[in-house]
């Protein structure tokens, strides 16, 4: 549990706290939670956010290149899962605000924080199908790992968002693998 309070501005003994270290708060929100939690969550989120974000371009991507006897059912797929990226990477980088953190905006820190490979190769159908399903289930390990996150820290706010956003991705999952049964 918290250590220390929200409002306290940072000290020069947090440099040994090495979650403060790592990622140093904007603004102390003073919303009720530790230093640690909110240092930790926006940490989770900014991985989350850059798997949202190279997913994003990777399903578009798809969306535009596809092609075949699966270009209609795929073109209509993918653009319903960017779309809804989309819309979700600004909650999260905003969840991330709220939490007092600045929100990671470059290509160059997505490609760090990301667990998501930037590949940008021809592929027919059944590849970029194979692609997006093991990228959807590696954005669900990260939302994973920030859900456990949130609890552990009694972020019950990153909590929910993240809970509808696992629920999305394994959705995603599903629908592309009926794409190859
Ligand atoms: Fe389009």
């Amino acid at each position: 549990m918290a250590s220390t309070s929200a409002n306290e501005p940072l000290t020069a003994s947090d440099r040994g706290n090495p979650v403060l270290t790592a990622r140093q708060p904007d603004f102390a929100p003073g919303t009720g939670l530790s230093k640690e939690a909110y240092a930790a969550v926006s940490e989770a989120l900014g991985k989350v956010l850059a798997d949202s974000y190279q997913l994003f371009i990777k399903t578009q991507g798809v969306h535009w290149n596809v092609a075949g006897a699966s270009f209609y059912g795929l073109h209509k797929l993918t653009q319903g899962q960017y779309e809804d990226m989309y819309a979700a990477i600004d909650l999260v980088a905003e969840r991330i605000r709220a939490l007092g953190h600045k929100a990671p905006a470059s290509y160059t820190t997505y490609g760090e924080l990301s667990r998501i490979k930037d590949e940008d190769k021809p592929l027919d159908a059944g590849q970029m199908v194979t692609m997006l399903t093991r990228d959807n289930g590696l954005v669900c390990e990260s939302l994973r790992e920030g859900l456990a996150l949130a609890e552990q820290h009694d972020d019950v706010v990153t909590a929910d968002l993240l809970t509808s956003r696992l629920a999305q991705h394994e959705q995603n999952v599903w629908m592309l693998r009926m794409h190859t049964a």
